[in-house]
């Protein structure tokens, strides 16, 4: 099969942990008789300083030509702390997932055998955990009209959903709760928010064209609680974007590393695929961070694209290198550790 890939390094350490995924792309490609074309774009600050924008033109372009996308980090502390910064490395993602439609954001929780007692949480609570949540990506108060009133000292910001928003991801939900346990949990504040009501009440109706699955409602703020408190209870959740955004930061500290969770966005066409870690800017240009976010985001890239076999020899040399002790700093307990380079070799190597 022939592949284009589209490569978005983006800032921070995007780069180096994109060399690695790369590597093991081309390593899988060799295996099973595949050709990948990468093309690299610019993207984040990276785009910025080269020509003014974070998404530019040329990039879309790229992209849109694409059976899909690799995506890196975006972010950089030179705009974080400047409020008056007309254009920021985060608008070119905001833009990007808006103009290739990329609605749903799949971002999966699970553990790792040989990294369980890494976790922050008790192993007994943890062990077997393996939850998806799909949070909404192109809509809610990230999109919603916002503003300054009153000579600046009132601002706004809305959350709006329309009905076909909410049934495109919930559809997403429950598809993907049939191949896996069967259990949907919507997440919202419908106690609260109309936006969340709709959400619940376009929810319900849909119930009903798929019997098999379980769904059940529950609010965000209790959702915070027992997520640590029990995530072995959750299936596939669904919920808004700011929602989504904060759970998913949650989730990920389950694992014991946010250098391990992969992600995919997904629309009607093409998807794309990143680590849930930002950019990581103090870890920047020194060859020590953890990879397998971006290894194991690739790996849903081959699954997404009908290349099952892929997929799992990619998770099967993750899980290999872990087993074997063939890891960044942030797993080592002080212990050996290995440079994002030489785990990257590792993996295409015993592939
Ligand atoms: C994420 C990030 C982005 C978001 C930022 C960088 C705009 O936190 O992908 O979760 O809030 O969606
Ligand atoms: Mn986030």
């Amino acid at each position: 099969m022939n592949l284009n890939i589209a490569l978005l390094a983006g800032d921070g350490i995007g780069p180096e942990v994109i060399d690695q995924a790369v590597k093991v792309c081309n390593a899988v490609a060799s295996k099973f008789n595949h050709e990948i074309s990468w093309k690299s774009a610019l993207v984040g600050a990276a785009a910025i300083d080269a020509v003014g924008e974070p998404y530019p033109d040329e990039t879309h372009a790229i992209c849109e030509a694409s059976d899909a996308v690799l995506f890196g980090a975006i972010g950089d502390p030179r705009f974080d702390n400047n409020p008056s910064a007309k254009v920021r490395p985060e608008q070119g993602l905001l833009k990007m997932r808006k103009a290739l439609g990329l609605f749903a954001n799949v971002r999966p929780t699970f553990t790792f055998p040989s990294l369980i007692d890494k976790s922050p949480l008790k192993r007994d609570r943890i062990e077997g955990t393996d939850l998806v949540i799909v949070r909404e990506l192109t809509g809610g108060v990230y999109f919603g009209e916002r503003g300054r009133l009153n000579e600046g000292e009132t601002a706004f910001d809305t959350m709006t959903y329309h009905r076909f928003e909410i049934e495109r991801i919930a559809k997403k939900g429950f598809e993907m709760a049939l191949k896996r346990g069967k259990k949907l949990c919507c997440v919202d504040k419908a106690n609260v928010l109309e936006a969340s009501r709709l959400w619940r009440e376009t929810v319900q109706r849909m119930e009903k064209d798929y019997p098999e699955v379980e769904v059940t409602y529950e609010f965000v703020d209790a959702v915070a609680m027992r997520l640590i408190q029990w995530p072995k209870g959750y299936d596939v959740i669904i919920t808004a974007n700011l929602f989504g955004d904060i759970l998913t930061d949650e989730a990920s500290v389950i694992s014991g590393s946010m250098g391990l969770m992969p992600s995919s966005s997904l629309g009607e066409k093409i998807g794309l695929y990143e680590p849930i870690h930002g950019s990581y800017p103090q870890a920047a240009g020194k060859d020590i961070a953890n990879p397998l976010a971006t290894v194991l985001s690739a790996a849903m890239l081959f699954e997404d694209l009908n290349l099952a076999e892929e997929a799992e020899a990619i998770r099967e040399v993750v899980n290999k290198s872990l087993a074997e002790g063939i890891v960044t700093e942030d797993l080592a307990d002080g212990g050996k550790s290995y440079k994002t380079s030489e785990v990257g070799d590792w993996l295409a190597n015993n592939l």
